[in-house]
């Protein structure tokens, strides 16, 4: 295994790949940054491995573990067409809102100036207790991360484009600036992975939400605009067919054998709760009100990759008989360390499901490898960015059992590259132990 192999760009200039596995580029870039999700990944790197596998307009990529719709919007930038799918419905609505570029700067401007005077004209008619009239409205996490003020502020934007009689697009448009703002003018500390509504912030105490939001707006329309310009000629006639749905079978969306290249980052198994990230948002769009509406709504959709996801008597976190049949190899090195879990959790205070999150998660990607290689066409690659991980010190070596998988379920051959080892991503990683970890492309590929 060696390091950035497989993609060079430029030969005069060495690629920078040590972050693609993170959001950094995407935060400096036009609409890749309406919205920020630690979980994503570098559009640098889509267009890195698009490249390297040479493809060009008319042909097809799709991200089956689509987030935010980096792939896809990068896709789209370069005049080729992509699928996309999406388990968490407010993540999908984000990348939904990302590719739609029709978007008209006369109705941003009407819409903007309409939400501006039916806010500023609300304010007036507040009649009593404002904390009181805030406390109907949203959970206790919502009002600990705000000032009185900004909460009421955001919470008339947010009616002004429910109420208001706006076209579904212009909706969602509005809809991903004001979910761009929250964090942005919360008063506590919001950052991933956790809220942490005791820790105060002062940055934003001086905030105006609603300038803000018209600010924001403006600039996401200045994005679209920017990215057309730049964008390939052909873009207008390409497709996006992207999907809220699970990518464990995407019969009937996705069909067989037309795709030719695969870019994805499936959630590493690191006990991160996804769901959890949306948290502040859902609470403030009043999609989940506890815990238990975001594991009704969300957690049970995504594959295991946490803890707090799994129930333990379901047969979904022991290892299955397909995975077994398919590729006995890595079923029984994932028996033996799950075995090993199983007995090393009875030792630790959290006593930690990690047998169950192991098995869940490879059960999970075998179906998706399946998945993957019935939609590609012959000759094409699949790339999997994702890390590794050693749950209470047991090393899981993802990036090689991917590739086996990828064997077993029909792939002709895998090659592993490294991106980075223990960067950054691990140094909030509570489970404190020695092996060295790594972060890696997979490629995989369909004779
Ligand atoms: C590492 S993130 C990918 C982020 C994406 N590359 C981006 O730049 O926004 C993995 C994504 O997979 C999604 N996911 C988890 N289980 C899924 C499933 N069964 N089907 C489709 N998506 C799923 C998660 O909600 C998460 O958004």
């Amino acid at each position: 295994m060696k390091q950035l192999a497989l993609f060079t760009l430029d030969e005069e200039k060495p690629v920078k790949t040590d972050e693609w596995g993170t959001f950094k580029d995407s935060l400096r870039a036009p609409i890749h940054n309406w919205f920020t999700y630690p979980a994503g990944f570098s559009y640098k790197a889509v267009e890195a491995s698009l490249n390297t596998h040479s493809i060009t307009t008319g042909q097809i990529v799709y991200d089956p573990f689509m987030g935010t719709g980096t792939t896809n919007l990068t896709a789209k930038r370069l005049g080729i067409n992509s699928y996309g799918v999406e388990a968490h419905p407010f993540v999908y609505r984000i990348a939904r809102t990302k590719l739609n570029w029709d978007i008209k700067e006369d109705r941003v401007v009407t819409a903007v100036a309409y939400i501006e005077s039916w806010v500023r004209d609300q304010r007036k008619n507040l009649n009593g207790d404002l904390r009181n009239h805030l406390r109907q409205e949203f959970p206790e996490l919502i009002l600990k991360c705000y000032e009185d003020r900004t909460l009421f502020d955001l919470l008339l934007i947010r009616e002004a484009i429910t109420n208001g009689n706006f076209p579904a697009d212009m909706r969602d448009f509005l809809f991903v600036g004001l979910t761009s703002l929250l964090r942005q003018v919360s008063t506590a500390a919001t950052g991933w992975p956790y809220i942490a509504p005791k820790k105060q912030k002062t940055t934003s105490l001086e905030k105006d939400a609603l300038f803000e939001f018209s600010r924001l707006i403006f600039r996401m329309m200045q994005d679209i605009l920017i990215t057309r310009f730049e964008a390939h000629p052909d873009y207008p006639n390409t497709f996006h067919a992207i999907y809220n749905g699970d990518s464990r079978n995407t019969e009937g969306l996705v069909p067989s054998g037309r795709v030719d290249h695969v870019f994805t980052s499936p959630p590493y198994l690191n006990n991160f709760d996804y769901a959890d990230r949306t948290r502040l948002e859902l609470y403030f769009f009043g999609e989940a009100r506890s815990w238990g509406d975001i594991t009704q709504n969300i957690r049970t959709k995504l594959i295991t990759s946490a803890t707090t996801q799994i129930t333990r008597d379901s047969p979904r976190y022991q290892l299955s008989d397909n995975l077994h049949k398919a590729c006995p190899e890595v079923y029984d090195f994932l028996s033996e360390s799950v075995t090993q879990l199983s007995k090393l959790r009875l030792t630790k205070g959290g006593k930690k499901s990690y047998n169950l999150l192991v098995s869940g998660y490879f059960n999970d990607m075998f179906l998706i490898l399946a998945d993957v290689y019935r939609v590609l066409k012959s000759e094409a690659t699949a790339v999997f960015v994702l890390g590794d991980s050693a749950p209470y010190g047991v090393h899981i070596p993802t990036d090689e059992l991917i590739g086996k998988i990828g064997i077993a379920v029909g792939f002709s051959e895998y090659h592993l590259d490294i991106l980075r080892e223990r960067g950054g991503k691990w140094k909030d990683n509570p489970q404190r132990h020695d092996v060295k970890l790594r972060e890696s492309i997979v490629t995989l590929r369909k004779s």
